[in-house]
């Protein structure tokens, strides 16, 4: 029987969850489609139908992402699954092209997912644009090469203060960081600040701290408390869901906070940036043993729209020769404006390079070590990397 994308219904949410919950091994409620949908228009969803069973299914958020130098509406690709039965029968291609062609009419010029394995969103055009880092801290073995700013005063918020305070320490962040995307009120309930037990992998309450000064917040940080003892002595550890500062001496002043939370043994964090300044504050920062992992998957949906959105660090003139066999509407030569020009090009690569490149996480002559760009004219990585250059990595600090 063949299978039909459709575009979502209300009505169809669960079943499109369905597929993908099957790997999370339970099966969705009306519970987890209401979250769903407090954060998800329903027109967002695809849904593969086999007759009048759903077989597959593939949504998108409507985000606003920060790129270098600006903001723009992209795509976050979202609970894409298939159930076993169907595997490998080309439904998440279907999938894929519905999606790519609704993000496009849209005039979203990105789209960007956490991919749950690293071979599977490539061949539709996403390329991997960062990388994040996970830390396993002795407290012991946390001193800072030098002191910390001190003045100001942290405090324990309630929920509904954190509801208040928190959004707009993030904006400031988020808004000059590529890779972050703005988070609504709903967004802030549901998801960051929700605390259900499953989401606490065996540690206590989400505990909210803001640093202050002055009544203006400088930082926060959403961590966890994991009690454990062993032989007598503390093995309990802080889990840093998230930890924020609006300069770089209100972050520093957040971590040294977290790192010596008293009676803990160590600090655990996930989906760090790797250019994270605890390996510059740090006396021993190997002590952190610092893992790097996959970020986010960035695929350019307009490639004329995405490049005239974002800014470069210096003025070149160079002309992109961008392969997409996906979404051939991007096939073509560029310059860095986004106009396109029939003249010789001075770098060829595809699609998924350039949003490997697009938000800084690689560089051109990182691709070019891994034989994916090429380099028609001498010279031409190197000024390309002058543009593309920017003075942070991407950081995702959220898995959606
Ligand atoms: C990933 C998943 C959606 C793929 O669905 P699918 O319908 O089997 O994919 P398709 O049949 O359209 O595959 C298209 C191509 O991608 C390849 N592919 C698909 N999934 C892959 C995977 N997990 N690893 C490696 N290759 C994969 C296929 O081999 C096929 O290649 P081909 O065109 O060269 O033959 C499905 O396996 C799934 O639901 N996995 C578990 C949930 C999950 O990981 N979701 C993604 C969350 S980010």
């Amino acid at each position: 029987m063949s299978v039909e994308v459709r575009r979502g219904r209300r009505e169809d949410v669960l079943g499109a969850l369905r597929p993908v919950f099957h790997y999370f091994g339970r099966e969705p409620t009306e519970e987890s489609a209401s979250r769903v949908l407090r954060v998800l228009s329903p027109d967002r969803i695809h849904a593969a139908w086999e007759g009048d069973e759903i077989v597959g299914g593939a949504s998108a958020f409507e985000f606003q992402l920060t790129i270098p130098g600006s903001v723009v509406p992209a795509a976050g690709v979202t609970v894409v699954g298939v159930l076993p039965t169907h595997r490998r029968q080309g439904v998440l291609t279907q999938l894929m092209r519905a999606q790519l062609d609704d993000i496009h009419e849209r005039g979203e010029p990105l789209a960007f997912l956490w991919a749950s394995e690293g071979a599977i969103y490539g061949r539709f055009g996403y390329g991997l644009a960062g990388l994040s880092g996970e830390i396993e801290l002795l407290r012991a073995h946390s001193r800072f090469t030098g002191p910390v700013d001190t003045e100001g005063r942290f405090r324990l918020l309630s929920l509904e203060e954190a509801l208040d305070a928190l959004p707009p320490v993030y904006d400031r962040v988020a808004s000059e960081t590529p890779g972050m995307f703005g988070r609504t009120s709903e967004w802030w309930s549901s998801r960051v600040l929700d605390d259900p037990e499953w989401r606490r992998g065996g540690a206590g309450e989400m505990a909210r701290v803001v640093l202050e000064r002055e009544g203006e917040l400088l930082g926060y940080a959403l961590y966890r408390l994991q009690m454990g003892f062993s032989d007598g002595a503390s093995t309990a550890a802080v889990h840093v869901i998230e930890a924020i500062g609006v300069t770089p001496e209100a972050l520093s002043a957040i971590w040294r906070h977290l790192l010596d939370i008293d009676w803990m043994e160590r600090t655990k964090a996930w989906l760090l940036p790797v250019d994270h300044p605890l390996f510059l504050l740090l006396e021993e920062p190997s002590r952190m043993r610092f893992r790097v992992e996959e970020s986010v998957w960035l695929r350019l949906v307009d490639v004329a729209a995405a490049l005239r959105a974002r800014s470069w660090a210096q003025e070149e003139d160079i002309v992109l020769a961008v392969a997409d066999s996906f979404c051939p509407w991007n096939e073509g030569s560029y310059r860095l404006d986004g106009s396109t020009t029939t003249e010789a090009a001075d770098l060829r690569l595809d699609v998924r390079d350039l949003g490997a490149a697009f938000l800084g996480g690689f560089t051109f002559w990182e691709l070019r070590r891994a034989g994916r760009v090429e380099e028609l004219v001498p010279g031409a990585l190197q000024r390309a990397d002058g543009a593309f250059r920017t003075d942070r990595a991407p950081w995702c600090p959220e898995i959606f």
